[in-house]
């Protein structure tokens, strides 16, 4: 059912309220966030399944939400979307968090919930969705005793973000159904060869530390207990104003079955 024209007003109110939004999403009715990426635009890249019925997806690295509401739209049983509890909880480096260290305690909690928490939540309300869920924990502390197992773990831009990359996969690895799968996209080193090449680039853009290249993601994972690597993709992102673009690796990787 549309919305009203008050329903209208308050939704973009409420919308505007928040200072950062990094994914631009389609409320309906006119309604969009204002993000930094419109990553409808790229999603036949990441070769998802058209219907999602009966499967349990974990995103990790949930942000603003735009890959666990598409998840949901495509039927996903039930959906668990991973973020971190606060701003502050990055893998900074100590120069960094000596930095943050000096914001006020308000800017801080306005800055976690303008960056960390509202945005989820207010789409997620716009788009009536009922099947998604949000648990805020880090990568290192996914546990398939307390989350269960997933037919698909999806981590997308994330896994520069992270100290230790290799760990993160770890812990996918160990959330997946035995014929589940990792679906996994990285700005990467883009190479004309396989060699298997990570770039330090610590304190670039915000919480960075490695870039891989596409044929050392498959080599990490592989050594991760993947061992089968499929649907390799490679595409550039855009953000919407055109001027930052990132080069991007995108692939599925399948568990060892015994
Ligand atoms: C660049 S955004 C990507 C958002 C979304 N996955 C996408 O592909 O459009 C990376 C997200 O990962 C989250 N993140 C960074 N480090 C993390 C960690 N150690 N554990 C869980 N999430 C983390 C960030 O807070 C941010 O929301």
């Amino acid at each position: 059912m549309p919305r009203t024209p008050e329903q209208i007003a308050t939704l973009q109110k409420r919308v505007a309220e928040i200072e950062s939004w990094y994914h631009r999403i389609d409320l309906g009715d006119g309604v969009e966030t204002p993000g930094h990426f419109r990553m409808a635009d790229y999603l036949d890249y990441y070769n998802f399944p058209a219907s999602m019925q009966g499967m349990r997806v974990l995103d990790v690295g949930a942000s603003t939400g735009f890959f666990a509401y598409e998840f949901e739209r495509r039927g996903a049983d039930e959906v668990v979307g991973i973020e971190l509890p606060s701003w502050e909880a990055h893998d900074w480096t100590p120069r960094q968090r000596a930095e943050l260290d000096k914001k006020t305690p308000d800017k801080r909690d306005k800055d976690n919930r303008d960056v960390m928490i509202d945005g989820f939540t207010i789409v997620g309300e716009a788009l009536g969705s009922t099947r998604v869920k949000r648990v805020f924990q880090p990568i290192y502390a996914l546990d398939p005793a307390e989350l269960g197992t997933f037919d698909i773990v999806f981590s997308g831009a994330m896994l520069m973000h992270v100290r230790d990359p290799i760990l993160g996969i770890q812990r996918m690895r160990a959330c997946c159904k035995p014929e589940g799968r990792l679906i996994v996209s990285i700005a990467a080193v883009m190479t004309d060869d396989d060699r298997a090449l990570a770039k330090f680039v610590g304190e670039w853009n915000q919480c960075n530390w490695w870039q891989m290249s596409p044929a050392c993601l498959d080599a990490v994972l592989t050594c991760c207990d993947f061992d089968r690597i499929e649907n390799r993709t490679t595409y550039t992102l855009k953000d919407v104003t055109g001027q930052f673009e990132d080069p991007t690796y995108v692939c599925h990787a399948l568990p060892r079955r015994d």
